[in-house]
């Protein structure tokens, strides 16, 4: 009878911690799951994060202290610029608030072009 005892003991015992075991592992996979999930989701805000403007919106940004110009769809804040524009004020000023990439294109040399990412805020919508 004694014995007995201990079997069914044993046999509580025994399907107690399978079940434990079980349990704990389910949580592990639901807490990986939820993480990659969670990373996954910022990566994606992280590439859709680029500023859009409309060209209303450039448009009022068209004074030489405040001046936003669109050179191939893209918008750019030159206001620190101009003051030491090589080709002088009353060119660049022309662009101010505008699309301003025929005027750009036409008057500059190709590595000219790079210097335009120090003023880069946005695209255009
Ligand atoms: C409406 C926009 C602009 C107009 C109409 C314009 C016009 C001009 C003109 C007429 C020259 C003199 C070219 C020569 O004498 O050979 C010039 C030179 C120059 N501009 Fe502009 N500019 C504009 C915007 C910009 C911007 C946004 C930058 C830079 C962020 C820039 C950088 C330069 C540089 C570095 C030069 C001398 C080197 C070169 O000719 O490429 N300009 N620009």
């Amino acid at each position: 009878m004694r014995n007995f005892h201990f079997k069914i003991l044993f046999l509580v015992l025994f399907t107690a911690i399978i079940l434990t075991g079980c349990t704990t592992t389910k949580q592990d996979k639901t807490t990986l799951t939820e993480n990659s999930l969670s990373s996954s989701s910022i990566q994606v805000s992280s590439t859709t994060d680029v500023l859009t403007y409309s060209l209303t919106q450039v448009s009022e940004h068209n004074t030489e202290v405040d001046c936003w110009q669109v050179i191939n769809g893209k918008v750019y804040n030159i206001s620190k610029y101009i003051p030491n524009h090589p080709g002088g004020l009353n060119s660049v000023l022309k662009g101010c608030g505008k699309d301003a990439t025929k005027m750009f294109d036409l008057q500059h040399k190709p590595k000219t072009k790079e210097m335009l990412k120090n003023y880069y805020l946005g695209n255009l919508e």
